[in-house]
């Protein structure tokens, strides 16, 4: 039985990764903030034939990771997949105005993931997989959201390395890099052919999972539009608004 744990775990894009973990039948432990929402998927879950553990945990809360990651080893006797999934978007225009709330989000979206990828790097043995979401805007800072891509861009180059280093314990670090996603967080944002569902992207995810991939974007259309805008000199990207 494949032996679950994911962080941030009333995301969308995670709810619809462990639908599919569900489906064959995996242990799962979920970390949150919101007890009545991890339940609800937990219940959800359980009806699609997973065996279901909940923790608390606000990720922002440093210190309380060994604990949260400790209580989650003993549940499932073991992790064979870690996935991180907690993030915001933050205001980019509300960071521009206040460096605390900038930090902050930092804090939030990159910090904190590494953190906790370091943590899960000591705890995780041979076989298994340590997987965060990161971003495409982490591969190149715009001015509409370079606040969330810095942070981003900090998980994707952790991971990289992190990668690297775990490859001869039988570790396999995965980077997921989604485009736009139709969830909660982009509920406000007008919707057109590039976006994808987190059906979809939770599907990309546990394959990409089984395939023992190092990066995935999904949809994989993103990664010719990243190559694309990567490519861009740097002095003609400033003249661009994206
Ligand atoms: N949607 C997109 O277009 C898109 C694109 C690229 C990458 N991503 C990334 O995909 C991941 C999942 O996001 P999503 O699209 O599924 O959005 P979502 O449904 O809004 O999920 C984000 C989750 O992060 C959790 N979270 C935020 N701060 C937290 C904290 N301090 N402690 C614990 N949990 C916290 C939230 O928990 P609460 O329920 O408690 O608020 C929420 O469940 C994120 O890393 C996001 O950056 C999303």
């Amino acid at each position: 039985m494949q032996r679950v744990l994911i962080i941030g775990a009333t995301s969308a894009i995670a709810e619809a990764a462990a639908r599919r973990f569900a489906a064959r039948g995996a242990a799962i432990h979920l970390l949150g903030r919101q007890h009545a929402r991890l339940q609800a998927i937990a219940d959800d879950l359980g009806t699609r034939g997973a065996r279901v553990s909940i923790g608390i945990l606000d990720v922002n809360d440093v210190d309380e990771h060994g604990q949260a990651l400790d209580a989650a080893w003993t549940e499932l006797g073991g992790v064979d997949v870690a996935l991180i999934a907690h993030g915001t978007l933050p205001d980019q225009d509300a960071c521009d105005a206040s460096v605390d709330l900038a930090l902050r989000e930092f804090e939030t979206n990159g910090t904190a993931t590494i953190a906790l990828c370091a943590a899960l790097a000591q705890r995780l043995r041979a076989g298994s997989t340590l997987t965060a979401i990161s971003s495409v805007a982490g591969d190149r800072g715009r001015a509409s959201n370079y606040l969330y891509g810095s942070a981003k861009a900090a998980v994707s180059a952790y991971l990289s390395g992190l990668g690297q280093r775990l490859r001869p314990s039988g570790i396999n670090v995965l980077t997921v890099k989604p485009g736009f996603v139709d969830t909660p967080m982009t509920a406000s944002f007008q919707k057109g052919p590039l976006w994808a569902t987190p059906d979809r992207v939770g599907r990309g995810i546990v394959r990409a999972i089984d395939r023992r991939k190092a990066v995935v974007y999904l949809p994989a259309f993103w990664w010719a539009i990243m190559y694309v805008i990567r490519a861009i000199p740097e002095p003609i990207f400033r003249r661009i608004r994206l």
